[in-house]
């Protein structure tokens, strides 16, 4: 009976690492809050001075990420949301906003 369960779901597990994997970036900035901000897209927003994100290159946002985690940047909130946002993430983010147009 249990074996029958896991290999019903081994699949399914399977199928759900692949999606989770091209949605890395949109769980990482539902946890931590980029969407609210800058926008699905990075678009930005006059209201609350929120910069936008898309059309810079992968090096000046992994800079500037780096920058506002160590304090080497002063930010209004950056600093505390890049708090939580390791290495890795980082990455991802970089990788992302500067392949948007
Ligand atoms: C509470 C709103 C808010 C959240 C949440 C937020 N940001 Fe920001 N972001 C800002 C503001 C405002 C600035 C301008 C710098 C400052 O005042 O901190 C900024 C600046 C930036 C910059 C520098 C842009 C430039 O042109 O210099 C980057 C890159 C960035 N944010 C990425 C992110 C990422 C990635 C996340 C999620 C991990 C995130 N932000 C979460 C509001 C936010």
């Amino acid at each position: 009976m249990r074996l029958s369960v896991v290999l019903a779901v081994a699949p399914l597990l399977f199928s759900a690492g692949i999606v989770l994997a091209s949605e890395d970036v949109v769980g990482i900035m539902a946890a931590n809050g980029c969407v609210n901000c800058h926008g699905s897209e990075g678009r930005g927003s006059d209201v609350g001075n929120i910069p936008p994100l898309f059309g810079h290159s992968r090096e000046f946002l992994v800079v500037a990420l780096n920058g506002y985690k160590s304090g080497s940047l002063h930010g209004t909130v950056m600093n505390r949301v890049m708090k939580d946002v390791d290495e890795k993430k980082i990455e991802v983010l970089a990788n992302y906003f500067s392949s948007i147009k």
